[in-house]
């Protein structure tokens, strides 16, 4: 099969297309021809050497975690899914996937039904970032109807979906984003948007139940803390807080956290119910080739993306 693999870190221009052998379902393990691959920058931080790459082991290895595909074969012990179905997932994160690549296998329960409403290119674009989204904004902060949810970079991968799965789950919602993402934003259903080029976050919103911190850094960490009411819950995402952040939320009874995403066909079941109902929306602003994998990181670490990348694979 064709992969996209790398023999050190680097640039994107390590990244290369291989031919190599593929996978077999062990016993529980489903072997998905993978129809397209969602890119997200755990990828391009772990192609350099940060991310995860100090769990995956030295180069050679072949990245990726967001694919939708079609069910191959089935391992021994694999009830719920079978030969010929659409699902899509993100599969074995933090070790590796191997995602850029024909064929993945496995754990049947890593996988969801891929939303009928969703072609591949789609539905690839989904797991990583919906299940950041959705794991946070349920299982770790809890949001009730009426809370008030404030999201850093809305715009992005994580932050559109979590825009909209907040809306869902009842709040109201604010994000932050360049001024011409924000009509965007406004038809996702955000109730106020901030550029944070030009407000101050404490000017423009306060009094806040939960903050989803998709930008993470010790500024906006610290923003994100003077406007969280006591007791309210700041969510640092790419890198969990700095301990003078942690120290700043102590003396104002604000909760921090860090977080980190986990597989789970069950929540990806509940997303593709969201995103059938109509309540959620994907929005893929690229497609590139596999063979063209390095453009696409080239284009994700410029970090303007509106909603996702996706490589096509077949
Ligand atoms: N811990 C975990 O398990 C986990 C899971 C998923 C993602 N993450 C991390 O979360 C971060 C976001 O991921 P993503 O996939 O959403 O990234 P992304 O799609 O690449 O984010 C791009 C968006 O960020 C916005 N942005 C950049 N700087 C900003 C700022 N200072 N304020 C507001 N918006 C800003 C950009 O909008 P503008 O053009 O308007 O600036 C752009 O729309 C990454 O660091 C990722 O690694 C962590």
């Amino acid at each position: 099969m064709r992969a996209i693999s790398q023999d050190t870190y680097g640039g994107p221009e390590v990244l290369k297309l291989i031919d190599t052998a593929r996978p077999e379902p062990l016993p529980t393990e489903v072997l998905v021809r993978v129809e397209a691959a969602g890119v997200n920058p755990v990828d391009a931080k772990t192609r350099a050497g940060q991310g995860v790459a100090g769990l995956l082991g030295e180069p050679p290895f072949i990245l990726g975690w967001d694919v939708s595909g079609v069910v191959k074969a089935v391992g021994h012990g694999v009830h719920t899914l079978a030969v010929g179905d659409e699902v899509y997932g993100m599969p074995w994160f933090p070790r590796a996937a191997s995602a850029y690549a024909e064929y993945v296998t496995a754990p049947s329960r890593h996988f969801a039904r891929k939303p009928a409403n969703l072609d591949h290119i789609q539905a690839a674009a989904v797991p990583l970032a919906g299940l950041t989204a959705y794991q946070i904004l349920t299982a770790l902060a809890d949001v009730q109807k009426d809370q008030r949810v404030l999201i850093h970079a809305a715009a992005g991968g994580v932050g559109h979906l979590a825009v909209q799965i907040a809306k869902a789950l009842g709040a109201y919602v604010v994000g932050t984003a360049s001024a011409g993402k924000h009509e965007w934003l406004r038809g996702l259903g955000v109730d106020a948007v901030i550029d944070y080029h030009s407000q101050e976050l404490a000017e423009a919103t306060g009094d806040l139940d939960v903050v989803v911190d998709l930008v993470g850094t010790e500024a906006t960490l610290t923003q994100s803390v003077a406007v969280t009411r006591p007791g309210g819950l700041v969510v640092a995402v790419p890198s969990g807080s700095p301990q003078a952040v942690v120290d700043r939320a102590a003396e104002s009874g604000v909760r921090v956290a860090s977080y980190l995403v986990e597989p789970d066909g069950h929540a990806l079941g509940e997303i593709t119910e969201l995103i059938e109902s109509g309540a959620v929306r994907i929005e893929v602003e690229e497609v590139f080739p596999l063979a063209e994998a390095g453009a696409a990181h080239r284009r994700l670490e410029d970090g303007r993306t509106r909603g996702k990348l996706v490589l096509a694979v077949r």
